[in-house]
């Protein structure tokens, strides 16, 4: 395989909206990703926190091969076997969600959990986080607290609030907010999460309002944080949950959990998606969902987090580790681009975020403590490098 030649074929048909990194990658499996010319990569980024259960789980590959052998897509008019058993599985992982509405990505999902709100409360008004991050159509975007994101026409009706500030929500509020949506950890903007206190505040709030609470759960969903939601962990219930990345482990998919409460003002018709909860997509998070139980890997992703906090304090430069479980920001006093690509020619993928000075580390659930050693000394030498 002609690497350059791929990669220059691509540059020259895709629309250029990514910087990209120099792979071409053509397998997966398990923590590793391979290039085109054969090496292997430890990847600590999973394709932005999708490969939640590794590249190409067997018992997932399984599920999808079984179900193309069977049907390949037929939409919502009808009803579907693999469909009635993924939805009661994510409903029975879900406590106290009582419906959930498939798509097919995380910005159709946020749309839609605004739109639930906004039918519910009977207002428009929307609170969302500067520094928060969820999706690009417009009224995902529009709900993007990162100004680079911000452009073309925008909806009015949100505002922002400084993220882990109560006073800053309330000073916000009005007669006609419907919801308010933050990602419990702010996964973009460098992994920003805000004490145990704020979550529960905002709850209380939108309890004496009759606001909701919409989690954005995009990247922090199924087990990421170690807890299956990032909600458990914080110890809310938000009234909405939004998903999907992992979910599906690769397969598009998204999700908004609704309470029952809050589906019952839903009628037919309102919410729609021809691809939103496919076969394919549904057999694929069956799978997921059978694989992060049977292999404990909630519980692994917060053993896995406690044991990066650990042998990553006190390494040179580093200030401190911020979020939870698998969901990681290694802060230093400088930038970390540099650190980054040297890491990529030790052939391991970790990803930046927002903040110059913090890179995100984002494997999948199935790390081991030899990935996380070797992420470590890879990094000991790149630092020892001068990076
Ligand atoms: C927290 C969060 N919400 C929403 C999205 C948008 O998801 P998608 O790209 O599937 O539309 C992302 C994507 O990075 C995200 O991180």
């Amino acid at each position: 395989m002609d690497k350059t030649l791929l990669m220059r074929k691509e540059d020259a048909y895709q629309l250029n909206t990514y910087k990209k990194f120099p792979l071409v990658l053509v397998k997966g499996k398990g923590m590793y990703v391979s290039d085109a010319d054969g090496t292997r990569y430890l990847d600590f980024y999973g394709g932005h926190a999708v490969a939640l259960t590794g590249h190409c789980h067997p018992k997932v590959i399984a599920a999808l091969k079984k179900q193309l052998d069977k049907l390949l897509f037929y939409s919502n008019v009808a009803y579907s076997d693999i469909r009635a058993e993924a939805a009661e599985a994510l409903i029975s992982a879900a406590p106290g969600f009582g419906k959930v509405f498939f798509c097919n990505s995380g910005a159709e999902a946020n749309e839609a959990a605004m739109r639930v709100a906004k039918k519910f409360t009977g207002k428009k008004g929307i609170i969302a986080m500067k520094g928060g991050f969820h999706g690009r159509t417009t009224g995902a975007l529009s709900a993007t607290g990162i100004g680079k994101y911000r452009t073309g026409e925008l909806l009015s009706s949100v505002s922002f609030a400084e993220f882990g500030s109560i006073e800053s929500v309330k000073s916000l509020l009005a007669p006609d907010t419907a919801a308010i949506i933050l990602e419990p950890i702010q996964s973009m903007a460098g992994v920003n999460a805000a004490g145990k206190g704020y979550y529960k505040g905002l709850r209380e709030l939108c309890d004496s309002k009759g606001i909701m609470l919409i989690f954005d759960e995009v990247q922090t969903g199924f087990g990421r944080t170690g807890k299956m939601f990032a909600a458990q962990a914080f110890g809310v219930a938000p009234d909405i949950i939004t998903l999907a990345k992992g979910i599906a482990s690769g397969v598009p998919m998204g999700a908004v959990l609704l309470r029952e409460k809050v589906a019952k003002t839903i009628a037919y018709g309102e919410l729609g998606s021809t691809f939103g909860g496919s076969p394919l997509a549904c057999a694929g998070l069956k799978a997921t969902i059978e694989v992060i139980a049977d292999e404990k890997l909630v519980e692994n992703a917060y053993a896995m987090g406690m044991y990066i906090k650990k042998t990553f304090s006190g390494m040179k430069g580093l200030v401190r580790v911020r979020g939870e479980g698998l969901l990681l920001g290694l802060e230093f006093g400088h930038d970390v681009s540099g650190i980054a690509a040297a890491l990529l020619k030790e052939n391991i993928i970790v990803s930046t975020s927002e903040a110059k000075n913090v890179l995100r580390l984002l494997p999948p659930l199935i790390i081991g403590k030899t990935h996380v050693d070797t992420l470590h000394r890879a990094m000991e030498k790149v630092l020892q490098d001068g990076h």
